[in-house]
């Protein structure tokens, strides 16, 4: 079976067909972020138009590169949240109206089972029972997965995601949005030790976590340090954020550590924007192998937001027999 996917829940408008049998078929993706770089963070309505823009072009590209024609697809998926809802009812509009002209099933998919499963699109995927640790701008999850759909939820962040501490450590330091990648390549020259920020929440058992006392911290030591233009010197942020990155990475090591313990299982999938950090892919990787557990994500690619990871949930949910009725509905905050 054929299943289009059409992801448009923030910034990016991602593409994807994907075959059950033959997998990825072809996946394209258009990111606003220049649109809202110079805001330092996306403007909901910019989102929308722009979606409104690209979803119809991007869709009729991944179909020519695949050599499928719209009479030849077996589903439509989007994302139905979480997420801003003039974004997701673009996705969700064009999904739904193009499932009903074509008489075949929509699919509304749970943007974070999306991200869930797409290390399950790389070549080696991970066997079910996994822990998932979600992180990405609006969310840090960890879950206990049994098989698609079977997750319960093991521990959340209780104020800000890790993605959202990146982005706004970064901001403190006048660095471009998303900032999580900008704080990981500034990281690369700092220098370790010359600061130790907290891990929060380390220190008491349980699986939740809380990253606004990191950002306070952090706040703190950038005005210490502040020169003139407000800003410490070159050297003193790339050690600021590779004190930042090692504190938000130490503490999701240590979480995941106890989650598996928890557990019992022996993999770990890593998935949302912060599984693309280095850093955070080789602590874990380092770590959990001295217990004998694996980790797992997706390529980069598709750790971010992309319409592969919804083209897959979608055939998955398809194959459960589980799609959405006529009238169009979207969740902006949805608990998966
Ligand atoms: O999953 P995603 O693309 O969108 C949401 O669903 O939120 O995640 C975006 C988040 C942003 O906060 C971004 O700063 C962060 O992922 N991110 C990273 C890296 N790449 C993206 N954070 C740390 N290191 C990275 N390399
Ligand atoms: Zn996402």
């Amino acid at each position: 079976m054929r299943v289009l996917g059409i992801e448009t829940s923030c910034d990016e408008t991602g593409i994807a067909l994907y075959d059950t049998e033959r997998g990825l078929l072809a996946d394209a993706l258009y990111s606003q972020i220049a649109v809202h770089s110079e805001y330092g963070g996306v403007v909901p309505e910019l989102a929308s138009r722009d979606h409104v823009r690209k979803t119809l072009p991007l869709i009729q590209q991944v179909l020519d590169d695949a050599g499928i024609t719209r009479s030849e697809l077996d589903a439509v998926a989007y994302t139905a949240g979480p997420g801003l809802i003039g974004a997701l009812m673009v996705g969700a509009g064009v999904g739904r109206a193009m499932a009903y002209a074509l008489g075949i099933p929509a699919i509304g998919v749970h943007h974070m089972e999306g991200h869930l499963l797409a290390p399950m699109l790389e070549d080696n995927p991970p066997d079910f029972p996994f822990v998932a640790l979600l992180v990405s701008g609006g969310h840090t999850q960890l879950v206990q997965v049994e098989g698609i759909g079977r997750y319960e939820l093991l521990g959340e962040s209780l104020d800000d995601a890790a993605g959202e501490a990146f982005d706004k450590a970064a901001k403190m330091m006048d660095l471009d949005y998303p900032g999580g990648p900008h704080i990981a390549r500034l990281a690369e020259r700092g220098t370790l030790g010359r600061f130790t920020f907290p891990r929060p929440m380390t220190d008491r058992p349980g699986l939740d976590f809380s990253f606004s006392g990191l950002k306070t911290y952090t706040l703190n030591t950038v005005a210490e340090h502040a020169l003139d233009n407000g800003l410490p010197d070159d050297q003193t942020c790339a050690d600021i954020a590779l004190a930042f990155q090692e504190a938000v990475v130490g503490t999701l090591v240590i979480k995941c550590r106890r989650a598996l313990k928890q557990t019992g299982y022996k993999r770990l999938v890593i998935a949302g924007g912060v599984s693309a950090n280095k850093s955070l892919r080789e602590q874990l990787e380092a770590q959990l192998a001295k217990i004998g557990a694996s980790v797992f994500y997706a390529r980069k690619e598709f750790c971010t937001d992309n319409g592969a990871m919804i083209a897959y949930a979608g055939a998955q949910r398809l194959l459960a027999g589980q799609t959405a009725d006529l009238a169009i509905q979207v969740t902006p905050r949805w608990p998966m």
